[in-house]
């Protein structure tokens, strides 16, 4: 199978390793790649949003399967855009169709979803401009903390947890009449605020069956002890120990098959990945959020934990036989630390030469926001540089091992969390 994989980031790096560990996989493509990918396949230079250049591409190069990393694209109709066109009938898109992908495109929408078949999530009401009264007034009947959301994408920045009332409404406004998230913002969702600890939950699904990955812990905040300002994630860690079999068959029952149920009621079609952002209230699962991809970082620790040929998934995944696949997992802890640029996620430099990555051992390196210049040296090219994941009996052995390595690799005002793993 000739494949292009769709992004630039340590998820992608993530994908293509495992990729190309398919004895079923012939050419791989990344666009537009990082130095990491770079060492696993060819790199092309297209944007992930370029639909007519990436469907140029498929066709000179005889792709079969086109696997999409990011959200924007799915959102902006990727998989629909190559469906309705006759010449790229024989084309596998891994990505559900704008219509699924409003699961993550669309807060309201999620959220009206959740509350049709009835899966748990905190209770919430939508407000457009023109409403904008009326959202002050429930803000009013609401306790602090208030929790505000763009309804669209705003790259991960979209969610505001006020502490105060007045902030609140200073924000609500700001959102909805100041456009401060653009087109995003034009409705917002206010809902409850819910206290508990976050996991991530992802099935790979053809629409009809699905198959449940290994679960996992993600890092947000730039500052230990989770504190600071929120991050595209700081490193992740799979399994999570309090997603026993009896939590996990709560994930199932209350929210993974509802999904599946509610997308088929709907004719829905949906084939990739299902990523659910839950929370889990005194041992009773709730939905933050969902999004129609893999997580990252999440996947630099989840991929290296199936054992299972992931092309062979996917194959399934596009021919609707997910049905007839079983997935093994690898029974160890996996930990992913990731190497962040000094001042991410506000302002930071790039370009800095990274040195030391040839003195890891044991660990594998997800190259994010890398570049390859003159010599084959690599540049930093982004806030997230490298991931560094790891195996280990423990989690603290995973851990253990991501940290001897992340000390190793090098690059000027390079910064790391060194707590990862303190609430589990
Ligand atoms: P989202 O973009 O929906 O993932 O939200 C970003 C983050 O905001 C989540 O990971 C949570 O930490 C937090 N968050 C979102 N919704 C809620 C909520 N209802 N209650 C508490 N925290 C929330
Ligand atoms: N790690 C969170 C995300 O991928 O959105």
């Amino acid at each position: 199978m000739n494949v292009l994989v769709l992004g630039s980031g340590g998820r992608e790096h993530a994908i293509s390793w495992k990729i190309v560990q398919s004895p079923k996989i012939n050419q791989l493509f990344i666009a537009p790649g990082n130095a990491g990918t770079a060492s696993l396949g060819t790199n092309v230079a297209l944007s992930v949003n370029d639909f007519d250049k990436i469907g140029h591409f498929i066709l000179e190069n005889d792709i079969d399967m086109l696997v999409v990393g990011p959200e924007d694209p799915l959102v902006r109709g990727i998989y629909d855009h190559f469906k309705k066109d006759g010449r790229f009938q024989h084309l596998a898109v891994i990505g559900p169709s704008s219509q699924a992908a409003m699961l993550e495109g669309s807060k309201d929408f999620a959220k009206s979803f959740m509350k049709k078949n009835n899966i748990p999530t905190a209770a919430y009401q939508s407000f457009s401009a023109a409403q904008i009264e009326e959202g002050i007034r429930f803000l009013e009947q609401q306790k602090p903390p208030y929790v505000l959301k763009a309804d669209g994408l705003a790259a991960g920045k979209g969610v505001l947890i006020c502490q105060s009332l007045e902030e609140a409404i200073t924000e609500l406004r700001a959102m909805l009449e100041g456009a401060k998230f653009g087109e995003a913002s034009k409705k917002v969702v206010i809902e409850e605020f819910l206290e508990g600890v976050e996991l991530s939950v992802f099935v790979l699904t053809d629409g009809k069956s699905y198959l449940i990955l290994p679960e996992a812990k993600d890092y947000k905040r730039i500052g230990e002890g989770d504190t600071g300002l929120n991050t595209g994630g700081m490193g992740s860690i799979s399994p999570v120990p309090f997603a026993d079999k009896s939590f996990m068959k709560k994930v199932e029952d209350r929210i993974i098959k509802p999904t599946i149920k509610g997308l088929n009621e709907e004719s829905i079609s949906y084939q990739g990945f299902i990523f659910f952002g839950l929370i889990n209230i005194q041992g009773e699962p709730f939905v933050i959020e969902y999004n129609a991809r893999m997580g990252d970082p999440e996947a630099e620790s989840v991929i290296p934990r199936i054992k299972t040929d992931l092309l062979d998934l996917f194959d399934g995944v596009a021919k609707g036989t997910l049905n007839k696949k079983s997935i093994a997992i690898d029974k160890r802890f996996t930990a992913a630390i990731f190497l962040v640029s000094g001042g991410y996620p506000e302002d930071y430099e790039k370009g800095k030469q990274i040195s030391g990555l040839d003195k890891v051992n044991h660990s594998i390196v997800f190259h994010a926001g890398t570049t390859r210049g003159a010599q084959d040296k690599i540049y930093t090219n982004g806030g997230r540089v490298i991931a560094i994941t790891s195996y280990g009996n423990t989690m603290k052995e995973a851990l253990d091992l991501s940290y001897a390595n992340a000390a190793l690799v090098e690059f000027d005002k390079k910064y790391y969390r060194n707590d990862l793993g303190f609430d589990l």
